[in-house]
């Protein structure tokens, strides 16, 4: 062992020789698999992986463990890689566990409502499961058809319906995780009710794959919603946003409230999504209610009438279909895809929504005064405070460059972010990105008690290490 504790995860020829020992769980070693498996969605970093393992089952991944700690070898957990913060990124050559064969959904028991099934399960596969069946899955985000519902627990994935349902952590009913101790473990067995001292389950829920590997995942279900309804308005003040949400939210349930600005739509139209109107504006919402009944929904539009008579709003469309509603949606839904050729620097904090508009107008006078030559996308999922903050490269300076100058962004950002007590993370995580600013989040005493934590699953520090904390 080295001094901080750390595997060594430089290429050592024994080790890797030694996986033949893993006998029947499938090892690729090619260098397109090594790029592909050894990277997630964030952008800036460089794959590094020595090898990937695909496991087939829990006990296939408590012998991966094991051999892991015999060798000391790093090993990092892999879902849908739809990471933002680098979370499932091997930068060091350590091994990369998928569990990308381990997809079956393997139980839905209809008087519980819940849904059991492999840790490499889609997110969309387990939505669409649900509604054939009934039910509901309410955990929803852009990368529903790319991410992992291990990795969704990993990162405690949020989205674009967490005011009305809540986060993954409301929905995991049971886990089978295997510790870095090569432990299996099967947490709170899908009890609704549970006293029985610390809630393990939570811990592993945005763990990020420092303590354990999640292989089993018990989400509870919803009962499903009638047909979704979306408004978009335009409007030129920061603070009609919040005026605006205060007014829906005292009259309807509301069941997703998420901004974007006049650049954002920019690149979404380019990219294809047609535009909600043709009046300009600076601001837009999106407003998704649930067609209770057409009084409910006629209610809603005379609120909007209202708003537009007063001029909080600029112009406004409501959709009159699903297939509408999900055209608006791709307007807030496609911004990642539509600005991702620019290389975006990305940050998703949080702050109280109250303070959203304050946090805004500063952070912009910030980056107008101190960086003009950056092109700035707002968006996120404003209802819960959380703001996507991306950071455009410019053409004319070099990725190092770039990154560079976002760091001086990150450093300003964060500052601010303490001192409104917000997050450095909203939903994407630490990973190696986040790690340097954990502090202006979370206190010195927090930090040392989660590392203290991870010592206590993972003895031998050999899942994912470097990621969160050092
Ligand atoms: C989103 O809300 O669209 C995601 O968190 C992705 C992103 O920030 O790009
Ligand atoms: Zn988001």
């Amino acid at each position: 062992m080295d001094k901080n504790n750390s595997p060594k995860t430089s290429s050592e020829k024994n080790r890797l020789a030694e996986l033949p020992a893993l006998k029947g769980i499938e090892i690729r070693t090619d260098p397109e698999s090594l790029a592909e498996y050894g990277k997630d969605w964030t952008k800036h970093f460089t794959a590094n992986a020595s090898a990937v393992l695909l496991p087939k089952s829990t006990e296939e991944v408590k012998t991966i463990v094991n051999w892991a700690r015999r060798t000391r070898t790093a090993l990092v957990p892999s879902g849908g890689r739809t990471g933002l913060s680098a979370g499932a990124y091997a930068t060091q050559q350590e091994v990369v566990v998928s569990l990308q064969k381990m997809n079956r959904i393997l139980e839905l028991d209809a008087f519980d409502q819940t849904l059991r099934c492999d840790a490499g399960v889609v997110t969309e596969q387990v939505q669409k499961y649900a509604r054939e069946h009934g039910f509901y899955y309410p955990v929803d985000f852009a990368s529903r058809g790319s991410s992992q519902i291990g990795g969704n627990v990993a990162t405690n994935a949020g989205g674009i319906k967490v005011i009305r349902y809540g986060l993954t952590r409301q929905w995991v009913a049971g886990l089978k995780v295997v510790t870095g101790r090569g432990d299996i473990l099967e947490l709170n067995k899908s009890l609704v009710k549970n006293a029985t001292g610390y809630d393990l389950r939570q811990l592993f829920i945005g763990s990020e794959g420092t303590l354990g590997v999640v292989t089993e995942v018990t989400v509870a279900l919803a009962k499903p919603p009638k047909e979704f309804v979306v408004f978009v308005m335009g409007l030129n003040d920061l603070e009609a946003v919040m005026e605006i949400y205060a007014q829906f939210k005292s009259q309807f349930t509301i069941f997703a409230y998420e901004m974007f600005t006049d650049v954002a739509l920019k690149y979404t139209t380019a990219h294809g999504a047609r535009p909600p109107f043709s009046t300009a504006a600076k601001y837009f919402v999106l407003i998704e209610l649930e067609r209770e009944s057409d009084e409910y929904i006629e209610q809603a539009t005379e609120l909007f009438g209202q708003l537009l008579e007063e001029g909080l709003v600029v112009d406004g469309v409501i959709s009159q279909s699903p297939k509408q509603a999900a055209e608006l949606w791709a307007l807030r839904e496609d911004i990642t895809e539509a600005t991702s050729h620019k290389q975006p620097y990305k940050n998703d904090i949080s702050v109280r929504v109250s303070r959203v508009p304050e946090f805004l107008n500063e952070m912009t006078a910030v980056l107008a005064g101190e960086h003009p030559e950056f092109e700035v996308v707002w968006f996120g999922h404003i209802g819960d405070g959380n703001l996507h903050v991306n950071i455009l490269k410019p053409d004319n300076l070099s990725s190092n460059e770039f990154v560079e100058r976002c760091h001086h962004v990150d450093e300003k950002m964060f500052r601010m972010i303490e001192k409104f007590e917000g997050s450095v993370s909203a939903e994407h995580g630490v990973g190696l990105v986040k790690k340097p600013f954990l502090h202006y989040s979370r206190s010195a005493e927090e930090i040392q008690l989660m590392k203290e934590i991870k010592r206590v699953f993972d003895p031998d520090h050999i899942l994912n290490p470097g990621k969160m904390f050092d």
